[in-house]
């Protein structure tokens, strides 16, 4: 099921961890890129693959918001509604983005552009509100930021970053 490439990589992975066990989270991350979401399907055959018992590969899928358990949009927009978030305003946000993309949180656009989810703390609280769209970090939101950032996904031009996850991620920084 997996590519060939792929199974290269979980070979990689096998010879870094001291336990098949703790090959699971990033043999799932792997899954994901391949097949956009985790299904039952994929969870029976990880486990089988990594020779584990199936309920921790369902463990850890269900533990992790960062592992789709259904097919999500070409952008999945998380956004963060822990407290400091929350205390900045994230539920403002998530009405915002209900109201522009049309949907409710759990929901996906009927042309599965987007997804929208909220998630526990995602670890950059100091740049609260905050949202992490497919990968990348968008910090410090406001309506406005959130409009444009939503132009310019849907204008194909959706590659902005922000500024810290640039730092984080030493990649090039694109203006929003
Ligand atoms: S509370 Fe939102 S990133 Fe930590």
């Amino acid at each position: 099921m997996f590519t060939e490439e792929n199974l290269r990589k979980v070979e990689e992975i096998k010879k870094r961890y001291p336990t098949t066990m703790a090959t699971v989270l990033p043999v799932l991350w792997i899954a994901q890129e391949q097949f956009g979401w985790i299904s039952e399907e994929v969870m029976h055959y990880v486990a089988e693959l990594l020779q584990v018992p199936f309920n921790h590969v369902l463990g850890v899928v269900t533990f992790y918001s960062m592992y789709n358990r259904r097919p999500v949009g070409k952008y999945h927009i998380q956004v963060c509604a822990n407290v400091s978030c929350m205390l900045r305003g994230s539920d403002s946000i998530v009405e915002h983005l209900e109201k522009r993309l049309g949907i409710k949180v759990g929901e996906t656009t009927p042309d599965r552009m987007f997804t929208l989810s909220e998630v526990e703390c995602l670890g950059s609280c100091g740049t609260a509100p905050m949202m992490q769209v497919n990968n990348d970090y968008y910090e410090d939101l406001t309506f406005e930021k959130v409009d444009r950032l939503l132009e310019g996904f849907r204008d194909g031009k959706g590659e902005t970053r922000s500024k810290t996850q640039d730092a984080r991620s030493q990649k090039q920084e694109v203006k929003v």
